[in-house]
């Protein structure tokens, strides 16, 4: 598949501080692609040069062939984009502000009076359309920001932490839109510090770490890279009298009364240990309620895999 974004070699200080450092990344055509990182690490600063809102940068940006900053209007053409604090005119009614956002990037006036209250039904947003945007509650907003993004159906949308602010409805609710538009052909970019959700829904993910990219590829290609330690968990039903063993098997730290981990050290069989755990458990009278390998919990991987400090 060809890209559909290129970005060369980014360079973006604001002043002194070097926010995106060579920054390099394709995305390809038709991909949901997972723009994750910590505060701060310039995920907003990427995707406002996608936009064309930040043109003082070094390194190029092409959004369809299109240079962001030379090609500029048709660059521009080819995106939808959600920023992270929406800025409509405050004073404006939500039916009147799509409207006139619809209209400025191009969309016909038979399509607007389809699409807008097609899309505020769907966000559950029907009955606030005559209300100020000043008078909506975040979620709210946050939601006519997506729905300004999705009317004039780009080829690319782009959406700076869409699902931030969402109740678990609406949440499901976007991840299956960005599924939809991706079945009819959409390329996605979204960023989020939650690594679950973007599991949901990403084909790749980028992780950013101060400025550059420290990894991508699928979350599975990612879990094998972050190279984490096993950790075998032990629920007990009954603690045993003495379950001072546990540490002979790894490091192991009660998380709650009676739930355990135990974490192996580098080449050790999981196998062997579960075994054992079993045996000391139940000659100490004990009983276990579950016991077997940890699933690695994506957000902890996230969490560790930047606590390291770690940029390839
Ligand atoms: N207009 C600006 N002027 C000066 N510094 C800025 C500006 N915009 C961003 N920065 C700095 O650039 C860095 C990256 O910011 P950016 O908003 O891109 O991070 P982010 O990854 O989107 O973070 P978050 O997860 O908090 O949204 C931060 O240190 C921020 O303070
Ligand atoms: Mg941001």
């Amino acid at each position: 598949m060809a890209a559909l974004v290129q970005i060369e070699n980014v360079r973006k200080k604001f002043y002194a501080q070097v926010v995106l450092d060579n920054l390099s990344l394709e995305i390809r055509e038709g991909e949901v692609f997972g723009y994750i990182g910590p505060n701060g690490a310039g995920k907003t600063t990427t995707l406002k040069i996608l936009a064309g809102l930040i043109t003082k940068f070094e390194g190029t940006v092409r959004v369809a062939g299109n240079d962001v900053v030379k090609d500029r209007s048709k660059a521009h053409a080819v995106i939808g984009f959600m920023p992270q604090s929406c800025g409509f005119q405050s004073w404006r009614t939500v039916q009147s502000a799509l409207d006139s956002l619809a209209e400025l990037s191009g969309v016909p006036e038979a399509l607007r009076k389809q699409r807008i209250p097609a899309l505020l039904e769907r966000f559950k947003l029907l009955d606030a359309r005559f209300k100020k945007v000043k008078e909506l509650s975040g979620g709210m907003t946050q939601k006519l920001g997506l729905i300004q993004a999705l009317l004039h159906e780009p080829k690319l949308l782009v959406l700076d932490e869409p699902l931030e602010g969402l109740d678990p409805p609406s949440r499901n609710l976007l991840k299956e839109i960005i599924r939809e538009r991706q079945h009819a052909g959409t390329t996605v970019l979204f960023s989020s510090h939650i690594l679950s959700d973007v599991d949901d829904v990403a084909d790749r993910i980028g992780i950013l770490n101060r400025g550059t990219i420290a990894t991508s590829g699928s979350i599975r290609e990612l879990v094998t890279d972050f190279g984490l330690p096993l950790e075998v968990e032990v629920d007990f039903a009954t603690t045993p009298a003495d379950p001072g063993f546990l540490a002979e098997l790894g490091t192991a730290t009660e998380r709650r009364p009676g739930e355990w981990r135990i974490r192996l050290a580098d080449g050790t069989a999981s196998d062997p240990v579960i075994h054992t755990a079993i045996e000391r458990t139940l000659a100490g009278g004990g009983k276990i309620r579950k016991i077997g390998l940890v699933k690695p919990d994506l957000d902890d991987l996230f969490a560790q895999y930047i606590e390291r400090g770690h940029v390839n």
